[in-house]
């Protein structure tokens, strides 16, 4: 797949809660990133027990999850700063929603098989797959003419999940989905239910953060300032319908192949930035 390992810099010296056009876009994506911390390490323990289960004719798959380990291992470092930096806004109880997500996956490493959890984790896989064009195609209403470390946080994270969308599906493709009817009963039947399970199960979380987070807002606002919020979240809901729910549809077709989908406009370009030498580059470092 040609996947690079980034070491990115981020400066939140200017970090603002509200870092988007639109109030309900920021609390929405400061609520989501609580996922990532705890689901990415988890990711990288579930790629590690399951590789030995890959057939002998997917080295190439091996040699991927090595570079997506090290994508992850990023992912979830920057989001912690980023989360600490929100928590400490004025939302401490987002730290306990965290630690319940993470208790809830150590569950289900406890008491699920390695083909539930892989299509769980391809599951979560693919909705970083349609953030892709979403970030880099249609976010001008949310993020247009802006940047700064939120933003490039987003953008970087979820031009990799792009860029390594297909590992977790080449897993579970290649352990379980051998042979005519393992294709259309794992391949799809499967398949869906761990995406329908992962979107169910994160999305309770990140409802229940952006709830919390809302709730409190609203106290501090004043009366304008929540008419304006009233309307951001009327904005919102439809762009999110726009960009995300409708495009997400594709994922559910019985011939969906992330390996497939084309690549946003702008996505590479934009992580060259991020790139030995490159301007937001923190440099080459061994992952730990
Ligand atoms: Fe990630
Ligand atoms: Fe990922």
């Amino acid at each position: 797949m040609n996947m690079i390992v980034r070491f990115p810099k981020f400066d939140y010296s200017d970090f603002k809660f509200y870092w988007s056009h639109n109030m309900a876009f920021s609390q929405e994506r400061n609520a989501t990133a609580i996922i990532p911390s705890p689901v990415e390490p988890w990711l990288i323990r579930l790629l590690q027990e399951a590789a030995p289960e890959l057939p002998e004719d997917h080295a190439w798959l091996k040699e991927d999850t090595q570079k997506f380990i090290a994508q992850e291992s990023q992912h979830f470092r920057q989001h912690r700063i980023f989360n600490k930096l929100i928590a400490e806004s004025g939302f401490p109880r987002l730290v306990e929603m965290e630690a319940e997500l993470a208790a809830d996956l150590e569950r289900f490493s406890r008491t699920k098989s390695l083909k539930w959890r892989l299509a769980y984790a391809d599951g979560f896989e693919t909705l970083g797959a349609v953030s892709g064009s979403l970030w880099f195609e249609k976010s001008d209403e949310m993020i247009g003419g802006l940047d700064n470390a939120a933003i490039r946080l987003w953008k970087w994270h979820m031009a990799e999940e792009f860029e390594h969308r297909e590992v977790c599906f080449q897993y579970f493709r290649a352990i379980y989905c051998r042979g005519f009817v393992n294709r259309i009963v794992n391949g799809y039947f499967y398949r869906l239910y761990g995406l329908a399970f992962a979107i169910w199960h994160l999305r309770g979380f990140s409802a229940r953060a952006v709830k919390y987070m809302r709730a409190l807002e609203v106290e501090r606002m004043s009366a304008a300032e929540r008419r304006q919020l009233a309307a951001d979240i009327k904005a919102f809901n439809k762009f999110q319908r726009r960009t995300f729910l409708k495009p997400l549809l594709a994922n559910f077709l019985p011939w969906y192949d992330p390996g497939k989908k084309p690549i946003p406009k702008g996505l590479f370009e934009y992580l060259r930035k991020f790139e030995k030498d490159g301007e937001w580059s923190a440099g080459q470092k061994l992952t730990a």
